[in-house]
């Protein structure tokens, strides 16, 4: 894997001109991909950034995040963007509840992609190609930032998301498989790079889901950091998201924390995140928000 620190130049950024394209990848279930990816767009957007989402994942849970039904998603979504070569990326978006961000949704058949696609020549790069089509086109400076939610397994829908991806972002909770699951994502992306030319990179490793009140959280916090630190690199982001209700709460009620909960502490963290990550890309950061730590108390 690629483990150069991601402080980039705009060139680095150069297939789809100064944006950059975020896969949020963890082949392990429930451990905030989602959560993160929908929380970072409405951040990102409250700094004026303009965000699309990628919807990515069958379970379609970032569809029903942004409040976007079935329904809507089944004539417009990532399913026909993969799938049909002539389906423009621009004909798939749709907007959501929240200013400045738009959405690719998903729905149950896009798990369809991983049997219908397996006998194409080059199904590994068809969301690269739509993208770089999309870029090419009139749209180009339309979005300064575009996030893609990855389902939990490293099959073709996420494949795809790597291959178009300038940056990846991985969601870990304190477990101890986690490190595991770091290296057999290490292993598929450096083929990647070697047998189709994706040029992703690291950009961050973000713990999430935690609990300072459990000791084994504690612990395998700092067992992971060490680990991920000692074999990858300075990876791993400052802002921890603690586990709170608040945010199981937002999502039964359809909305971001962000926008559900602004004052609770789960929100304050992912402005961090958010700044963060425009750090980390070499963004202009603007304000700077009061550093959350481990000791930062969720509301519950
Ligand atoms: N900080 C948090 N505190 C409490 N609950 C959380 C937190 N983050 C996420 N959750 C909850 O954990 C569950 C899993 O989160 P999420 O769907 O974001 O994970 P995921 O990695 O996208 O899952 P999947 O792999 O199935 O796509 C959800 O019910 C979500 O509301
Ligand atoms: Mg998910």
């Amino acid at each position: 894997m690629n483990t150069s620190r991601p402080k980039n130049s705009g060139s680095e950024l150069a297939p789809y001109g100064q944006t950059a394209v975020i896969a949020f990848v963890n082949e392990k279930g429930g451990v905030a991909k989602t959560t993160s990816c929908v929380n970072l767009a409405a951040a990102l957007s409250q700094r004026g950034k303009r965000v699309l989402c990628m919807d990515l994942d069958p379970q379609a849970n970032a569809t029903t995040a942004f409040g976007i039904s079935a329904e809507q998603a089944i004539e417009r979504e990532s399913h026909c963007v993969l799938t049909m070569a002539r389906y423009p990326l621009e004909r798939a978006i749709v907007p959501t509840q929240i200013d400045n961000v738009e959405l690719v949704p998903a729905s149950a058949r896009l798990a369809d992609c991983n049997k219908t696609l397996v006998m194409e020549v080059g199904r590994e790069g068809r969301l690269r190609t739509k993208l770089r089509e999309f870029y090419r086109s009139v749209l180009t400076d339309k979005y300064d930032m575009v996030l893609i939610d990855c389902p939990p397994s490293l099959d073709l829908l996420s494949i795809n998301a790597l291959t178009a991806a300038t940056h990846m972002i991985v969601p870990v909770s304190t477990k101890f498989y986690a490190l595991k699951g770091m290296a057999l994502l290490g292993d598929m992306v450096s083929t990647l790079h070697e047998q189709i030319g994706a040029t992703v990179r690291m950009l961050g490793i973000l713990v999430t889901m935690f609990d300072k009140k459990t000791a084994l959280d504690v612990t395998i916090y700092r067992l992971l950091k060490e680990a991920i630190e000692r074999e990858f690199g300075d990876y791993v982001f400052s802002t921890i998201i603690s586990k709170s209700v608040v945010v199981s709460e937002a999502e039964a009620g359809g909305l971001p924390v962000m926008l559900r909960d602004p004052d609770s502490a789960a929100a304050e963290a992912h402005r961090k995140f958010a700044g963060e990550v425009l750090d980390r890309l070499g963004h202009d950061i603007g304000d700077l928000i009061p550093e959350p730590s481990l000791a930062a108390a969720p509301r519950t």
